[in-house]
């Protein structure tokens, strides 16, 4: 399954062969498309280093919902559960297991060839009440964890890339959360995990995963001490996740500098549940504000060479966490909850070195409404007609070889309002079956869609979404060129 996106009038075509086979052997490419690729996040980060960039994901959208199917394959490189792997959830009743909801994540990740980052083992959160209330003393609680990670990490060994082995084990002031885990063992339980999880999952990266850590402060203070005592000692732990929940405006001065302290121990660093929130309602000031913390946050990541990956903490604003434990914040992510890419999409795009519109305006800033990366195009060379107060965006949403499903949004980035539009352009080589959200007609290599009855108008800065199905014969190029009502689009 592949989100292509293609940039009418400006297509990239800079991804040389060389490119293309390094990420392929990188195993980091999604699957070639009929039309010219604009990159996606994935490719651009793996450029960047063979560096992975990753979402959380839930299993019921995903079975759902086929946008958020089609964003999460394309866009991204890595996969981390966002509940489904939680104790409560996989093991609600004692020795009573629940694996579909995680495996049918890791089948998604899999068929996209995207690795997975296992969270968690051991939390102090989203434990199933039969142990949370089980008043069991120490010995039982060294043995229930250990046998859950016999369990879990046995049952996915080989199958992931990383585990969180041991999540938020410290309080702000850098002493050990009192957790049921630490009430039990002290401080040893950390390395009864670790070591538990290397035996029984020998190839995974294993990781100490917490938040507020990003700056150097008391917390990565002891998260600090805690790894170099835990590295003097043999125990084998490999990483660092620097989860980010962030506040827009508030990103650490010393971000970049705390992850090279942690680099230089030896150690990997992953930012691993990346969200800048903000208080709502969202503006543009803030929107922007949140861009730029984007990017400095992937530049520091970028800056550090241990610094293997970014995850960000879901997908779309509509479905974070966020403003169920924010009160009045939101707005987290690099999607808006219509999937409309927002500026921060833009500042991640830049950062990671997407330049499909090198010299144009502020690709984020003004446009927060979900076209691709680049404003203005002086350069361009769009034929054929005045240039109109439109930018279309043609994506493959999905490829099976013999036929695909496309879909076009045409944005209106004009202030007046079009009304019954219609919409033109060439697509060799494809055979229409269906079309929605307009009325398709073709003839021969040329098609036409206008305006549906019921939804005749495009209002300035919104946008319509157009899809169909196709069958195709030999290779399909993205068009050259959309019209609307006459006018070329960008
Ligand atoms: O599944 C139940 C549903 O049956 C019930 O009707 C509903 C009613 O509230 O709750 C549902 O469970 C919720 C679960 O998410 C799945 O949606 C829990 O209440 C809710 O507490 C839980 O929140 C998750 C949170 O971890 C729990 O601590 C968030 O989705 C998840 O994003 C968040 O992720 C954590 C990371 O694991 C660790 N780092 C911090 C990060 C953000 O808190």
């Amino acid at each position: 399954m592949t989100e292509t996106r293609h940039r009418t009038g400006r297509v990239r075509r800079s991804l040389g062969l060389l490119l293309t086979s390094a990420l392929t052997a990188a195993g980091l490419l999604v699957t070639a498309s009929p039309a010219q690729a604009e990159s996606t996040l994935r490719e651009l980060a793996a450029q960047k280093g063979g560096r992975h960039f990753g979402t959380a994901l839930t299993v019921n959208p995903l079975n759902s919902d086929s946008q958020y199917r089609s964003i999460a394959a394309a866009q991204f490189s890595a996969v981390t559960h966002e509940n489904e792997m939680k104790w409560e959830s996989l093991e609600p009743q004692r020795g009573q297991y629940n694996w579909a909801p995680a495996d049918s994540i890791i089948n998604f990740a899999k068929a996209n060839n995207q690795i997975v980052r296992g969270h968690t083992l051991v939390w102090h959160s989203q434990l199933p009440s039969w142990l949370n209330n089980g008043g069991f003393n120490g010995t039982q609680l060294r043995s229930l964890m250990e046998n859950h990670i016999e369990v879990v990490a046995g049952r996915y060994r080989g199958d992931l890339y990383a585990w969180d082995v041991v999540n938020e084990a410290f309080n702000e002031d850098g002493t050990f959360r009192n957790s049921i885990w630490y009430q039990g063992m002290g401080r040893n339980y950390i390395e009864y995990a670790f070591r538990k999880a290397h035996e029984v999952d020998p190839n995974a990266k294993l990781y100490i995963n917490d938040y507020n850590i990003e700056g150097i402060n008391a917390k990565s203070n002891g998260l600090y001490n805690l790894v170099v005592d835990l590295l003097n000692r043999g125990v084998p732990i490999h990483g660092i996740g620097i989860q980010s929940h962030l506040i827009v405006g508030q990103v650490p001065s010393t971000f970049q500098q705390n992850i090279q302290r942690f680099a230089d121990l030896g150690l990997d660093v992953a930012i691993t549940e990346l969200d800048i929130r903000m208080q709502m309602p969202a503006n543009s000031a803030k929107l922007q504000q949140q861009a730029n913390d984007y990017k400095t946050v992937v530049n520091a990541c970028l800056a550090v060479s241990r610094c293997i990956g970014i995850t960000v903490w879901g997908i779309d604003d509509e479905r974070s966490w966020v403003p169920y434990t924010f009160s009045g914040e939101g707005a987290p992510l690099l999607y808006d909850g219509q999937y409309n890419r927002k500026p921060a999409w833009y500042a991640v795009y830049e950062a990671l070195g997407g330049n499909d519109d090198p010299g144009g305006s502020d690709p984020g800033g003004s446009d927060p409404g979900g076209s691709d990366p680049g404003g203005s195009d002086p350069g361009g060379s769009d034929p054929g007609g005045p240039s109109g107060p439109c930018d279309v965006d043609y994506v493959v949403v999905n490829d099976w070889g013999n036929g695909f499903q496309g879909a076009i949004y045409i944005r209106n980035t004009g202030s007046s309002p079009i009304n019954n539009w219609t919409l033109q352009f060439s697509l060799p080589n494809v055979y229409l079956n269906n079309g929605w959200n307009g009325d398709w007609t073709q003839n021969g290599s040329q098609f036409t869609v206008r305006a549906p009855s019921w939804n005749p108008t495009i209002q300035p800065g919104q946008r319509a979404e157009l899809g169909f199905v196709a069958g195709k014969n030999g290779n399909v190029s993205a068009p050259n060129q959309f019209t609307l009502n006459g006018n070329v689009c960008s």
